[in-house]
This record gives structure tokens, C-alpha cells and sequence, in this order.
């Protein structure tokens, strides 16, 4: 068992939509042999099947809505890499997927620096304190300073960084990578580049002064990597991996994923960077992979992902024991035991029924209701791991029905979403017939529209407010006595704490500082039952 566990490698990429992380996911899979034909992981602009096409709605916005978890083994570990949706309109349960990896990989656009989504991701790793290894992507084409990337990332994200990898120059000058690591020559070739083959041969040399450089390069590149590796070495962080295991560090990594330039070399150094699964924090209990006893946490829960089935999976990281297919778990929340059928292994569109899986693997449980984002499970009696916070939405609608003699059903498809994460219900006062809907993406607002037509006919529409964001008030009785504080809007979330929602940070700070009693927080307490 514990030999198991050592060898898991489960991690997740964040990146803003159109950086490469389809195209990087690809290259690490046919690397780890999991698919055998570039494509297979999507695309979104063609009509080829996607990894992660499950839902009707993908099909027909040919986007990636779900999350899923893609498997391979690579050189005898096994990696599991959750997928976050990397389309801009992305739900919280983007944000939840990133609590059960043990590690993440940052992709940049070597043109653009660091963009919002990758802002926003970050900050969940960062709570973590996860460790992150950054791909800087695209050098294939004309980018930014490396030197000036590297400070971006320090000043947006508070993040020092240590390449191990550098640039030779960007777009048509282009000629590789310096590793910094192994004093080797990593040569881009464009003609031979998108070969998955296509093995980088390293040039090997006794440093940077090494005389073979002005020969390979030409003066002129020559002389600026020298220029920026000297700085690097004098002025840059060193490496040290325990500021690395605590997030504070990350190692940097240039290349082209869509030429399939750096990511070899990316991979053989993510397989050491990459944590094997840690431990937990379960209030007072600090849970170990190696411990005998098994305990999971649900961190998505995805209605229907089989039409033809309606089933509901809830997603299982493992943090300790062994699973096996018809144990007993005590289920936290509801107090009592429950019995684990059996779980899923999903690869591409294909289920893979698994009778035992080990601390850092995911598994699909079937759920016949039982089971909310943020449930513990566990043998041996009762056990909580501590949660994540929920964040702000960032888009607000009323929710209209349509069809009034559907109330029952909307009810029940709303608190099945809110319980998936795809939305957050918020209720007025005085007004508790028209709940408000907050999504991180406003494209989940269609979602939602979809989903509760098809999967519980009824149907609906959105009135979008103009409020951009939410603040859980501490200080407050009621959403009344919120009222009374000239907030934009008072209202209660689902368990009945009062939330002030603002049209943006002016409003905001303007609250924080005629309520200066009051505390607002940007993401909300965890909830009781599972503190
Ligand atoms: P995402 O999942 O992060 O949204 O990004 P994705 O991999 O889909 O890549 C976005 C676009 O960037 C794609 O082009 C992809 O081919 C391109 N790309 C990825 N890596 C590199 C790289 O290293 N160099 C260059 N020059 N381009 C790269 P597209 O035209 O939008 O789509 P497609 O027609 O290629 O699928």
C-alpha cells in the first residue's frame, strides 16, 4: 500500500483559456503513452471527440464544461492529472478540483504574462500553499522578456521563481533552451519539432563561457543569454526545494508545447518536482497517505454525465488507506455508515469499474444522493477534512421559472447544482420566490438554463443584475440589520449567512469603510456542519 501511494503523482494545470493547456495536456499524455494520436484530447474548434465531452452542452458548444481526470503512467508512476475546464467561462467547481490535486503546473503565454483565470486559480493553489512548477509556452513565437515575465510573476502572484530552463531567443530566433541544471544545449528544430519522436538532443557543455556556444549561436545570441544567465545566477533565487514544497518558489520551464519542443525535458523534472501524496489536515487529525485507514473527500459532485443513465458521480480524492469496492465508510456529515459500492476510473470517454484504488488516486463513487462537495469519509470512525472556502461569484441573475407549475422540479435542480457547484443561491428577502443565482462564469448562466430544462424540465431565464461581487458580513444579525447599513443588496446564502452584493471594488471599499464594526470576507466561512 504504501508503495502505492508513493507512486502517485496527481496534479492539475491551471493556465488562462488559449495558453496550451489542451495542447500541453496532450503532449504529457503521449508521453506517458495514455493516447497515441495527437487530437484525441480535443478540439474545441474541430468536431473531434473530446477527452472530457460528456454533456450535451459540450457537444453543442464544442467546449470543455466538465472536469474530469485523465490518467497515465509514466516511467513507473502514475499520474493523475485532474482537468480544469480552461474555458473562460469556468464554475467554482473549477475551483474545488485544484483542493485534490498535490501539485499544479502553471502554463504562460510567453506573449501575454500572466492573464486573469491564471490570477485567479493561483489564489487557490496559494491558499494551499500547494506547490507550482511553471511552463512558459509559445517561444516559438515572438514573446516578452524572460527576465520581465519572471518579475510579473513575483509582483502579480507573489512568487519568486528559479528557471531551470532558459531561453535562447523567441518567434524566428528561436534556438532553444539553456538548462541551467545540466549546462546543456536543448536545440529547437522547426522542422522536426512537431515529431512526437523527436528526441531534443542535449549539447552538452562545461558551462556558459563554453567557447562550442559562440559557434552554435551566433554573437548575438550568445551574448544576451550570457548577459541574463549571469544575472540569473547573481542576482536570481536559488533553488530550494522545501520553499518549492510550501509554494513560496517555482521552477520555470520554457518551450513550445505545440511543437513539442521542452516538454520532454518539462516531464523528466515534473516527475521528481511533483509531490507524492502528503498529509491532510482533518482538524486535530493529520492524515497520512501510508495510514491503514481509508478517508476520502468529495470535492465535484457531476449529475448525468451518462444521458442514457442519469446517474450522478461524486468525485473521491483518496488521502489514506486503500479503497475497495463494497467497503463500509463512515460518511461524516450524515453521521453514519455507508457502504461504497464500487468506483469509476474514467479515461477518456470510457469507465473503468475499479475494485481498489490508494491515497492520491480519484474515484467516481455513484451517488444516490447521499453525497455534498466537502464530505469526509472514512474507515475506522469519523473523520473532517478541512475545506477550502467558497469564493465570490462574479455574476448575478434572478432566477425567473417560466413554466410556474414547475416550482418542485426547479427547486430540485437548483439545490442539485448549488450542492455540484455550478451555482451559488442567494435569497432576498421579502422576495424568496425569486432566487438570486451567482456563477463564477457567466457562461453558467446558459449552463444552468440547459441543464434544469433537460435534466428536470423545467424552464428558465435569467434577469442579470449588475453586481459583480460578494462579501460575507460578519457583525450582523440579519440580512435586515445588513439592510440597514446601505449595502447595494442584502442577502442570505444557502445556510443562512448574510452576504452584501456590490456592482464593484469601489462599492466595496466604500462599505468597508462606513461599516468599519463589520467584517467582509470575499469567501465564505466553511460550512458548520462539516467544521
Ligand atoms: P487552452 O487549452 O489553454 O485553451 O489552449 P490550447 O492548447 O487549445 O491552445 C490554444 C492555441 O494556442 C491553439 O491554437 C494552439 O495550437 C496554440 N498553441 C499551443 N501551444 C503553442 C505553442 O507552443 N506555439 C504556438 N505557436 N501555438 C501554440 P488555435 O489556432 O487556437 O487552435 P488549433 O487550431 O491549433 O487547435
Amino acid at each position: 500500500m504504501a508503495h502505492e501511494s508513493e507512486r502517485r503523482r496527481t496534479f492539475a494545470i491551471i493556465s488562462h483559456p488559449d495558453a496550451g493547456k489542451t495542447t500541453l495536456t496532450e503532449k504529457l499524455l503521449l508521453y506517458g503513452g495514455a493516447i497515441h494520436a495527437a487530437g484525441s484530447v480535443k478540439s474545441r474548434k474541430s468536431s473531434r471527440a473530446a477527452v472530457s465531452d460528456w454533456m450535451a452542452l459540450e457537444k453543442q458548444r464544442g467546449i470543455s464544461v466538465t472536469s474530469s481526470v485523465l490518467q497515465f503512467e509514466w516511467e513507473g508512476l502514475r499520474f493523475n492529472l485532474l482537468d480544469t475546464p480552461g474555458h473562460n467561462d469556468f464554475s467554482e467547481d473549477t475551483y474545488r478540483t485544484l483542493t485534490a490535486a498535490d501539485c499544479a503546473i502553471m502554463i504562460v503565454d510567453a506573449a501575454k504574462g500572466i492573464e486573469p483565470q491564471t490570477k485567479k486559480l493561483f489564489r487557490v493553489c496559494a491558499m494551499r500553499g500547494i506547490p507550482i512548477v511553471t511552463f512558459i509556452n509559445k517561444l516559438d513565437r515572438p514573446a516578452r522578456e524572460s527576465l520581465d515575465l519572471l518579475t510579473q510573476a513575483e509582483e502579480v502572484l507573489g512568487i519568486a521563481s528559479c528557471p531551470f530552463t532558459w531561453p535562447i531567443g523567441s518567434g524566428d530566433l528561436f534556438q532553444g533552451v539553456f538548462d541551467r541544471r545540466n549546462n546543456s544545449v536543448y536545440r529547437f528544430d522547426r522542422e522536426t519539432g512537431r515529431d512526437r519522436g523527436a528526441k531534443q538532443t542535449a549539447v552538452e557543455t562545461t558551462g556558459i563561457e563554453d567557447a562550442q556556444l559562440d559557434e552554435m549561436l551566433g554573437e548575438e545570441a550568445v551574448t544576451n543569454l550570457r548577459d541574463e544567465i549571469e544575472l540569473l545566477d547573481g542576482a536570481g533565487e536559488e533553488w530550494d526545494e522545501a520553499r518549492f514544497l510550501a509554494g513560496q518558489l517555482t521552477p520555470v520551464f520554457f518551450g513550445s508545447a505545440l511543437n513539442n519542443f521542452g516538454v520532454e525535458r518539462f516531464l523528466s523534472y515534473f516527475k521528481t518536482l511533483c509531490p507524492e501524496p502528503g498529509q491532510r489536515s482533518a482538524g486535530e487529525t493529520k492524515v497520512q497517505p501510508k495510514d491503514d485507514r481509508f478517508s476520502a473527500f468529495i470535492f465535484k459532485i457531476q449529475a448525468n454525465m451518462d444521458p442514457s443513465h442519469r446517474d450522478r458521480i461524486a468525485f473521491a480524492r483518496i488521502c489514506s488507506g486503500k479503497f475497495e469496492g463494497g467497503m463500509r465508510v463512515h460518511h461524516f456529515r450524515l453521521g453514519k455508515e455507508v457502504r461504497l459500492n464500487r468506483g469509476e476510473q474514467f479515461f477518456a470517454q470510457a469507465r473503468e469499474t475499479v475494485t481498489e484504488a490508494y491515497a492520491g488516486d480519484i474515484i467516481g463513487l455513484y451517488d444516490p444522493g447521499i453525497f455534498r462537495i466537502g464530505d469526509s469519509l472514512s474507515t475506522k470512525g469519523p473523520l473532517s477534512f478541512d475545506e477550502v472556502p467558497r469564493f465570490s461569484p462574479e455574476h448575478f441573475g434572478r432566477l425567473q421559472l417560466l413554466d410556474p407549475l414547475k416550482r418542485k422540479q426547479l427547486q430540485k435542480g437548483i439545490d442539485q447544482l448549488a450542492e455540484e457547484g455550478t451555482v451559488q443561491v442567494f435569497r432576498q428577502p421579502g422576495r424568496e420566490k425569486d432566487p438570486i443565482c451567482g456563477v463564477v462564469g457567466k457562461l453558467q448562466f446558459d449552463v444552468l438554463c440547459f441543464r434544469i430544462e433537460h435534466e428536470y424540465g423545467a424552464k428558465i431565464a435569467f434577469d442579470l443584475l449588475p453586481y459583480s461581487a460578494a462579501r460575507w458580513v460578519d457583525g450582523v444579525s440579519s440580512a435586515q440589520d445588513l439592510t440597514d447599513r446601505y449595502v447595494p443588496l442584502a442577502v442570505l446564502d444557502r445556510d443562512d449567512r448574510p452576504v452584501a452584493l456590490f456592482r464593484d471594488s469601489w462599492e466595496v471599499d466604500r462599505a468597508k469603510m462606513d461599516n468599519e464594526d463589520l467584517a467582509f470576507h470575499d469567501t465564505a466561512p466553511i460550512r458548520a456542519a462539516d467544521a
